[in-house]
């Protein structure tokens, strides 16, 4: 059986990464093995900035936003060179295993990993819900409810001055957080990169909304990426639509705070879910939530996996654009 086990965090980071690394921690020392926490992602890695870790390790981490273990992007990491090296230090660590928790450029490092003969098991890790092999996760409901509060703020304002307020939200290019948000914000028009209008179509929309009611005020909610300049786009809004309009980018406040029940839960199921592969002896492989059940898929055929998406979302979009 494996003996020692590393964990890292890497990609942008998302709330509840902690409550992974807690459950992989604890959980490891049930069975008797020897955690090591891997610092700053597959960067650190390469430098050796792997320390043992126990217990009080991970003590009051599992309501802390962020990660302890720090995190980066290293987009060389698909550089074979740059993957021997990472084995040799794992090596000379004992290091046979890993838990990697981050979006699908950190699945591809685990899957190089795993092929090289370090079997690694990768948790889902980031706020943009963009990964096909799992419903949700970790850290997608945190930031949703982060929205959730920020939009019902601006709502508010937006309210009292009859004004349409543009709010841009994260989610790379999957606009699942732009989707749950604007249905639950019953946002007047929800954007993302599956369901794009045109822009004379939303003028025409919100002009007739305006003649309808010159008190009434909207709230379009924006998947990133998708206008050049949201601000910009705000001044087009105004002059086609009559609407006094604003634009809200909510940038990084999306990525904090302490993670909701939902997501410290599903960290913590997945954490040690993980280590149980591990010892199973299996690796190249990444944990996903189907429903309320844990799943497991090799990552190679995860990450050709498409997002599924419920009809009924698709129903509520489209009544709600219509
Ligand atoms: O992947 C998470 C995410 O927050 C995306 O929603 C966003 O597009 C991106 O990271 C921002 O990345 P960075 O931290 O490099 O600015």
């Amino acid at each position: 059986m494996i003996k020692r086990i590393g964990i890292l965090t890497s990609g942008g980071d998302a709330p509840g990464m902690n409550a992974a690394i807690r459950a992989v921690v604890r959980s490891a020392l049930s069975y008797g093995l020897e955690p090591y926490g891997i610092y700053n992602g597959y960067r650190g890695l390469i430098q050796n900035e792997i320390v043992p870790m126990d217990r009080s390790s991970v003590s009051d981490i599992v309501n802390r936003g962020g990660t302890i273990l720090k995190t980066a992007r290293l987009p060389e990491f698909c550089e074979k060179e740059i993957q021997f090296k990472a084995v040799e230090i794992l090596q000379r660590q004992g290091i046979e295993a890993l838990v990697v928790i981050g979006g699908d450029g950190t699945y591809r490092g685990a899957k190089a990993l795993s092929e090289l003969g370090i079997n690694c098991v990768a948790l889902p890790g980031t706020i943009d819900n963009d990964i096909g092999s799992t419903d949700y996760t970790i850290g997608f409901d945190t930031a949703l409810n982060t929205i959730i509060d920020a939009v019902d703020k601006i709502r508010d304002t937006t309210e009292s001055h009859s004004r349409c307020s543009i709010v841009e939200v994260m989610g790379n290019h999957c606009g699942d957080l732009a989707l749950y948000s604007g249905i639950a914000e019953g946002a007047e028009i929800i954007i993302t990169p599956d369901f794009r209008m045109s822009d004379e179509e939303l003028f025409s929309t919100l002009r007739k909304m305006r003649e309808k009611d010159v008190n009434r005020r909207a709230i379009v909610i924006v998947s990133e990426k998708i206008y050049p300049d949201i601000h910009e786009f705000a001044k087009k809004v105004e002059k086609e639509t009559g609407f006094n309009t604003r634009a809200t980018t909510l940038g990084y406040i999306q990525r904090g705070g302490s993670p909701s029940t939902f997501d410290r839960v599903l960290a913590g199921r997945m954490g040690a879910y993980a280590v149980d592969q591990l010892i199973a002896g299996k690796g190249g492989i990444c944990v996903g939530v189907r429903g309320n059940t844990l799943v497991d898929y090799e990552i190679s055929k995860a990450l050709a996996m498409k997002k599924k998406r419920d009809d009924s979302m698709i129903t509520i979009v489209k009544q709600i654009n219509k």
